[in-house]
């Protein structure tokens, strides 16, 4: 799509821990393959950096290099010899299967060739920092390369950078120029470092030193909370996250400067890939179908039975949790509402997931004790759409959820969802009314196990009534949730972005 003369296009470069294809953990991930692409569909220049992390395969991935030897300085402020500097390149991966999307990609022996996984090093602030700086450094030596109008940082790896940019080269000719944007995938992990300042670490102003990379005596500092306090915008992945983090509830003490904040701080639901999450084009599963054939759906439910191993009987409810197991995802109200359920009502349960180990021992003791609970408790990429297409229902009873993709997948499969108000939950999913035939699934609001165990009973009974279950499913199919709509409310903020940058420079 071309964009009106109204409409100028950006250039706008990602920089993130992850991104799909070349390495995925989470959520973020996907986000950073589909939004860049959204906003390349609606006409802009949507670019993206991460690490070359070992793992990432150059066979698979053939790259240029397009900038060798980038030197990156290692200490703070100015006046640095030759010795200060850690040196990288920066490769360039265009994308065959993506419309020749272009990736950047840092290449750095010590911090992310010898270190193949995404997270979870001792020395991952200055894996970040260098990817922040690194960053910014190519951009502003790379005069033939192509420089953004915008720079987005993710989460607290990418904390630095409005950092960087408002401090440190607050007078370059080009990095001042260059508007920021801090996405915010998830306030929990914030990136605090120093362990010996650790309760320090919570009051810091985001004003003090930025610590140098590589060196192990760092100051004080919390990544997040540089993010926000810097940047020129600030999203987060839903309306109503964005409005839940000024709350002491859900702001992670971040919620003061968040509110201080507010005029800049943005909320955009995710939307997920229509192409990949489709029934009537998903390759893995055996009964392809759409909200006017339902039938068809039903046979999946056999072909999930079969993979789990349940017992072939009669039409039993299935509800189906795909999840990290993590604390987020609301799995201790599972925990304490899943024997009373499991004695007053009639369903079976599968799991797919891998996370703490006190999950996963909760749900191997329980498999074990009941022939009705099965579960693959390792990651899968495609498991999950064998229970979207399969399921009854998917439960996601989250304490707190930025956003959330799985709701999205299982409703477009016609998996109905069983959430938790909170976060993006609340704005995906639309409660069942009854008298008026509305809604796109069931929603409780309190965190406990009443909540759940009473939302069950109201789950159960609809099901009794096909015509009112389907009429749920076929709402749930049809909500849009493709990610051109938030490509345009991303494309406004940037636009919002390069204001605010503006003005601050403006003599005051
Ligand atoms: C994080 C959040 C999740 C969100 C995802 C993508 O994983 O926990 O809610 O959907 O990021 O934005």
């Amino acid at each position: 799509m071309r964009l009106s003369k109204k409409n100028t296009a950006l250039k706008i470069l990602f920089v993130a821990s992850e991104a799909s294809p070349f390495v995925k953990v989470g959520g973020l991930g996907e986000v950073m393959y589909s939004l860049p692409k959204a906003l390349r569909e609606i006409g802009h220049d949507a670019r993206v950096m991460i690490p070359k992390y070992s793992s990432i395969d150059s066979a698979k991935f053939p790259m240029t290099v397009v900038k060798e030897g980038l030197l990156v300085p290692k200490g703070v402020v100015g006046g640095l010899s030759e010795n200060d500097q850690m040196i990288c390149n920066v490769k360039k991966f265009l994308d065959p299967d993506n419309g020749h999307a272009v990736t950047y990609l840092l290449e750095n022996e010590e911090y992310y060739e010898q270190r193949g996984s995404v997270y979870g090093y001792d020395v991952d602030p200055m894996r970040w920092a260098l990817l922040s700086r690194g960053a910014l450094e190519f951009v502003r030596t790379n005069n033939d390369e192509w420089r953004p109008d915008v720079i987005v940082a993710s989460d607290w790896q990418g904390g630095l950078i409005p950092n960087y940019i408002k401090t440190v080269y607050k007078d370059d000719s080009i990095l001042s120029k260059i508007a920021t944007a801090f996405s915010i995938h998830n306030l929990y992990f914030q990136g605090m470092f120093d362990h010996r300042f650790v309760s320090e670490m919570d009051y810091d102003d985001g004003q003090s030193e930025i610590p140098s990379i590589g060196d192990p005596k760092m100051s004080k500092m919390n990544f997040m909370r540089r993010g926000i306090r810097y940047a020129d915008v600030i999203n987060t992945v839903s309306p109503n996250y964005a409005r839940e983090i000024t709350t002491s509830e859900y702001g992670e003490l971040l919620d003061n400067l968040l509110q201080e904040r507010r005029s800049h701080l943005f909320g955009i639901l995710n939307g997920i890939n229509y192409d990949a999450y489709n029934p009537e084009t998903d390759s893995y599963i055996n009964f392809k179908y759409n909200a006017k054939n339902l039938k068809e759906r039903a046979k999946n439910k056999e072909i999930l039975r079969q993979k789990f191993n349940l017992p072939q009987v009669n039409n039993k409810f299935i509800i189906g949790i795909v999840s990290r197991l993590s604390e987020q995802k609301g799995l201790d109200v599972l925990m304490e509402a899943i024997e009373p359920m499991l004695n007053n009502f009639d369903f079976e349960m599968v799991v797919v997931g891998q996370g703490d180990s006190k999950y996963m021992s909760f749900f191997t003791d329980l498999e074990k004790k009941y022939p009705s609970i099965k579960t693959h408790l390792s990651y899968d990429a495609i498991l999950p759409r064998f229970v979207f297409a399969g399921a009854d229902a998917i439960l996601i009873p989250s304490k707190f959820e930025p956003c959330g993709l799985t709701q999205m997948e299982a409703m477009r499969y016609g998996c109905v969802p069983i959430v938790r108000k909170t976060g993006g939950l609340a704005d995906s999913v639309e409660d069942y009314n009854p008298t008026k035939q509305t809604g796109t699934g069931f929603v409780f609001e309190k965190f406990d196990k009443f909540a759940l165990f009473g939302t069950m009973i109201r789950v159960l009974e609809t099901y009794k009534y096909p015509k009112f279950w389907e009429g749920i499913q076929k709402r749930a199919m049809s909500a849009n949730f493709s990610w051109t709509n938030s490509a345009k409310e991303y494309a406004e903020i940037f636009k919002k972005a390069i204001d605010f940058n503006l003005q601050s420079k403006k003599p005051q």
